[in-house]
């Protein structure tokens, strides 16, 4: 059945996602090219795995009792049959690529550091800095179950978010501790909440039998005041998770960087224990209200949960879209970068000649426009200036009987005429010449 063709339906774009422009794509590209260098001096290398995995790997991974798996995975049977879902995060697909490329292996470092940059997808109710799609840049390191890597990874996140200008960071650290201190915690807990389970909300209740530690990330009000005077997870710690957290106090207290220890954070995802972190900040760019920018942990068990050796893992994710929210409103808008070369042609054949001049031209390097509507040569003047050009190249009947440009420098008026070989062979020269000494 042919679609009966509509002209003029307009469409909008999915809700919770957005468009990122042209004037807004410059910052993305400035604010990814300065983490990347933060990378490299870390030694993280970019890996980049795909967009959509097998539902299973994330419903594991996340844990089944989390908020993403419950309600907000783009899942969907592909056409054949499998059961997929769009990453809700990139965590879980690193550590897949991982185990599959055997990148364990004795030919590769220890630490196995990459970073990554991309969509993520969640089912959740749009507000400000909070996206159905929205971008992660994100790190993991394998193979070390040292704090010291802890340490490192949260001075990481702080050294990125300075490098594009964000101050004013408040770290909140926690630690889940090792199994055995999860399990004393996880009786503990329903211990504590079992005699007011009628007390709390539908949710928690289920929450209670399947995964009591998820009560104390409960955003409902009734669940508040119970979760105010739970028990701490830092009075269940084994030694050797007390030993761990320790060092990895002490070693933020050499770096010199400032935290505070709040034993109520548990994380929206199940993989964690050990250490795990949030970097939140207060800005008018969220409406004053505090979010976290950045937030991840310690997850010793995941890379064997998903099929790989027993080897720990540390790393964190940054949201683009709220750190792209500060660094614009830290900074004024910047002007567009000027367009080095507008040409104007006043015909026919000269359109043609200005095609093959601004070839040759952005072939040494410049930026080049020229007219694509038939304008009058007053408009084209007009869109030059409004382009910012430095230089505007008039190709009329005169030029093109004489093959050759008049050249206009814009700041001075100084106007020259160049035979066409020579701008196509020496145009470095002749902008040297105009513009840059001509200062
Ligand atoms: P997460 O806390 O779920 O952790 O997400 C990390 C960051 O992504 C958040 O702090 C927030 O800035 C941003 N973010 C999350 N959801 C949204 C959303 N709907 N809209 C805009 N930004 C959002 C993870 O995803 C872990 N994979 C981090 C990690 C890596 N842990 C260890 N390695």
């Amino acid at each position: 059945m042919l679609l009966e063709r509509k002209i003029g339906v307009k469409y909008q774009k999915p809700k919770g996602t957005a468009d990122i422009l042209p004037q807004e794509a410059q910052l993305w590209d400035e604010v990814e090219a300065k983490s990347r260098e933060v990378f490299r001096r870390y030694r993280y290398g970019e890996i980049r795995v795909p967009l959509f995995e097998s539902y299973d790997l994330y419903a594991r991974s996340s844990g089944d009792t989390s908020d993403i798996v419950t309600k907000e995975m783009y899942d969907f049977n592909d056409k054949g049959g499998r059961h997929m879902a769009l990453r809700p995060e990139g965590t879980a697909g690193v550590v897949r690529a991982y185990v599959e490329n055997k990148l364990y292996g004795p030919e590769f470092p220890k630490p196995y550091r990459v970073y990554y940059m991309g969509p993520m997808f969640r089912y959740e109710r749009p507000q400000s800095g909070r996206q159905r799609e929205f971008h992660q840049i994100g790190v993991e390191a394998f193979g070390s179950d040292s704090p010291l890597l802890d340490a490192e990874t949260i001075q990481l996140g702080v050294d990125l978010l300075h490098s594009v200008g964000v101050h004013d960071l408040r770290l909140a650290i926690n630690t889940l501790g090792d199994p055995e201190t999860r399990q004393a915690y996880h009786q503990a807990l329903v211990d504590y909440f079992t005699p007011h389970k009628a007390e709390l909300s539908e949710d928690s209740q289920i929450r209670l039998a399947k995964n009591p530690l998820r009560i104390l990330d409960s955003k409902d009000p009734q669940d508040k005041p119970l979760v105010a005077d739970a028990p701490s997870i830092l009075d269940y710690l084994t030694p050797a998770a007390q030993a761990h957290f320790s060092v990895v106090k002490e070693s933020l207290d050499k770096l010199g960087i400032a935290y505070v220890v709040d034993p109520t954070m548990v994380r929206g995802l199940d993989y964690y224990n050990h250490t795990i972190f949030e970097i939140m900040t207060t800005s008018p760019a969220f409406g004053n209200k505090e979010l976290t920018v950045l937030a991840g942990g310690r997850y010793d068990g995941l890379v064997e949960q998903v099929g790989g050796p027993a080897l720990p893992g540390v790393g964190f994710g940054l949201g683009t879209e709220r750190l792209m929210l500060l660094v614009q409103h830290n900074r004024p808008a910047e002007e567009a970068a000027p367009l080095n070369v507008y040409i104007a042609s006043l015909s026919e054949p000269a359109g043609a000649e200005a095609l093959v001049l601004a070839h040759a031209i952005r072939e040494a390097g410049y930026t080049v426009d020229m007219d694509f509507l038939n304008r009058k040569a007053k408009s084209q003047f007009k869109t030059a200036n409004r382009e910012n050009a430095q230089l505007v190249i008039t190709l009329g009947e005169d030029e093109l009987a004489h093959s050759a440009a008049s050249i206009k420098q814009m700041a001075t008026g100084q106007q020259i005429q160049v035979p066409f070989a020579e701008v196509t062979t020496e145009f470095h020269k002749i902008y040297q010449q105009l513009v840059e000494e001509g200062k």
